[in-house]
């Protein structure tokens, strides 16, 4: 896919992976609105981006993903801001076993979320790309990290179920 004039929504993206992608949709020519519940990464990511790329073809959205609301705003505010969706990068995810319950909240419920919301506004839009980050772990046991591989084996299921069906209502509404 050409990314270049097409507009990316990156969760997780204040630092890290997500923060990598960014930079690499910037270098081909994308806008990109960066959603992180870190504030203060966000901003400092945001102000170094800045240095390399005009500013506005970036945008910062502090989000936590678990929160609904949140979430369906931060996609409202990449709308109104840059007029497009053309791809969803749902890689906001943690490692952490005790606090079990968030991370299946954010690693699988909210990657689910994004794609189901992707979806809505893709469908109205020029359709679009929506890539759904998980692990070497969503493929094999992991060990001492049950609930993350869990997640990740759920991304991965998830994923290759929806995809059919996503593309089949895409070519539905091409007709
Ligand atoms: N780092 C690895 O070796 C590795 C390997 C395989 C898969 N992954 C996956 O790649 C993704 C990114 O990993 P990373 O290593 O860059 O992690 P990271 O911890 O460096 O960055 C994760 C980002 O997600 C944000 N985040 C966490 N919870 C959030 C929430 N509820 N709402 C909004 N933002 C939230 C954090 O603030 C942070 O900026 C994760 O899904 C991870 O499981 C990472």
């Amino acid at each position: 896919m050409h990314v270049n004039g097409k507009v990316a929504l990156v969760t997780g993206a204040a630092q890290g992976i997500g923060r990598a992608f960014v930079q690499a949709l910037l270098e081909e020519g994308a806008k990109v609105a960066l959603v992180d519940r870190n504030l203060e990464a966000g901003e400092e990511s945001k102000a170094a981006l800045d240095e390399q790329f005009e500013a506005q073809r970036t945008l910062f959205i502090q989000c936590d993903v678990t929160d609904q609301e949140q979430l369906q705003g931060a996609f409202k505010k990449t709308i109104e801001r840059f007029g497009r969706l053309d791809v969803v990068v749902n890689n906001a995810g943690v490692n952490n076993e005790k606090d079990w319950e968030s991370t299946i909240q954010i690693n699988l419920t909210s990657v689910i979320r994004g794609t189901y919301i992707g979806l809505e506004y893709m469908r109205k839009g020029n359709g679009g790309v929506i890539i759904n980050i998980s692990s070497l772990a969503g493929l094999m046991p992991a060990a001492h990290q049950p609930v993350y591989c869990a997640t990740k084996h759920g991304i991965i299921g998830f994923t290759r179920s929806i995809a059919p069906i996503a593309n089949c209502q895409r070519s539905v509404n091409d007709h």
